[in-house]
């Protein structure tokens, strides 16, 4: 990759400072690259994407050539700038020069860090001349997995499952598309299954074939499968929960339900007015929280809010900015949303409820825990047709369990369990 200059580096730097030292969600802070130029927001978007990617194994290079980490409070973001330095030397590719004179003009401009600078330069010359060994010989996938996420895969789903994990993290996640209707004009890509297509084209979303016409939209694999689960609802009225920013809502739609889209997020439910207008669909918006909706329907789809650990290809920072104690409060808000949602269910209908979540406490768990102490439903195992033939998605109890190296060129980790309600 190459050198475009410092107004990249200086944002990279603030993103991840934001990431790693407050804790604050990558995607929102993103919007501060709308005053670069589009190369130098997408350098700087790569940059701060595979630093986080990496961090494990940055960090890990970086130790073999420092004495000891250094503390924020005296070094200012030194750190970050080491492994920002780390990541454009091992992962980018960038001359070793333009990487290391961009470390030191950062540190320059940092009132704290500026003190760390003969270090910082010394460091990452020699991670430029051995850092490559260094970190071949390193365990990457492990080493950029964090304790807490690598334990929990490790007791849920055992020691290899947990590493074809952490490898399908190492890679960015390709883009998928959903067509609105069968024969509707769409970039290039290839079918994977249904109306679902992978992306080979390269470039602005906006711009590409069928976009601004509305004949596709952005989502996932996985994420397209638990609309799929309520059957055939041409005609039927679909109650989505947590809809923002509206995938499910659009596949129901395109598949001729009459949707009521339930959010709780006021900017976050505009999205779903604008995709909507965009793709031409129609469906009733409510905002509100679904906790305290009280309608019904003989469908009702429920994404619940969740730790998203299913998505860290997308989402590089999550390991970074979570921990064990979300699961279990995602865990908690997405259970009375279920028993809410479990509510506006009609006698004799279906209940499909999804997480994008790799935690059993947010899928599994949560369901086994209903249906113990709600006798009125039963579960309605999803089969292989279901899935487009792929056996390997269910569980043995019967519900949709997809992993992040599932299917080519992988997809999102994503929970579903089907449910009838007895009549
Ligand atoms: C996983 S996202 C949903 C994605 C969406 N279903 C789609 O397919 O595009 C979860 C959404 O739930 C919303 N949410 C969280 N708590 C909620 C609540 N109590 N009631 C309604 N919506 C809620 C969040 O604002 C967020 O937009």
């Amino acid at each position: 990759m190459k050198d475009t200059g410092l107004p990249a580096r200086k944002a990279a730097l603030a993103i991840l400072s934001g990431v790693l030292q407050k804790r604050r969600p990558l995607d929102a802070q993103l919007e501060q690259l709308s005053g670069l130029e589009v190369r130098d927001a997408g350098f700087a978007r790569a940059l701060v994407s595979q630093t986080l990617r990496h961090m494990g194994a940055l960090d890990a290079v970086l130790r073999k050539f420092m004495a000891k980490p250094l503390a924020p409070h005296k070094a200012g973001s030194a750190t970050e700038i080491l492994l920002l330095g780390t990541c454009e030397l091992l992962i980018l590719k960038v001359p070793a020069h333009a990487a290391v004179d961009a470390a030191n003009q950062l540190a320059t401009k940092d009132a704290k860090a500026v003190h760390f600078k003969p270090l910082i330069n010394a460091v990452l010359r020699k991670v430029a001349a051995q850092g490559e060994l260094v970190l071949s010989g390193l365990d990457r996938e492990r080493l950029s997995t964090p304790d807490w996420l690598w334990t929990r895969w490790s007791a849920q789903y055992g020691a290899g499952t947990a590493r074809q994990i952490a490898r399908a993290h190492q890679s960015e996640a390709p883009i998928d598309i959903v067509l609105k209707a069968e024969g509707a004009t769409h970039p290039q890509s290839a079918a994977l299954f249904g109306m679902v297509r992978r992306l080979s084209a390269e470039g602005r979303i906006d711009t590409m074939a069928g976009f601004a016409q509305g004949h596709w939209w952005v989502q996932d694999a996985a994420a397209s499968l638990p609309a799929t689960l309520l059957g055939d609802v041409r005609g039927q009225r679909v109650i989505d929960l947590c809809a923002a920013p509206g995938g499910k809502t659009m596949q129901l739609a395109a598949m001729g339900a009459q949707v009521t889209a339930v959010e709780i997020d006021a900017a976050r439910a505009e999205r779903i007015r604008e995709n909507l207008a965009r793709t031409r669909l129609e469906a009733e918006i409510v905002e509100a929280d679904a906790r305290d909706v009280e309608i019904t329907a003989p469908f009702v789809l429920i994404d619940a809010p969740c730790t998203a650990t299913g998505t860290i290809r997308r989402h590089p920072d999550l390991p970074w900015i979570k921990g064990a104690a979300d699961v279990t409060v995602s865990a908690g808000a997405a259970y009375e949303i279920l028993l809410s949602g479990a509510a506006m269910v009609e006698p004799g209908g279906i209940l499909v409820f999804a997480v994008c979540s790799l935690e059993r406490e947010e899928g599994e768990e949560q369901i086994a825990a209903f249906l113990s102490s709600n006798p009125d439903f039963a579960r309605l195992p999803v089969t292989k047709d279901d899935v487009f033939g792929h056996q390997d998605w269910i569980t043995p109890d019967g519900d949709l369990r997809t992993l992040p190296f599932m299917l080519d060129g992988g997809m999102d980790g994503f929970y579903a369990a089907r449910l009838h309600k007895h009549l």
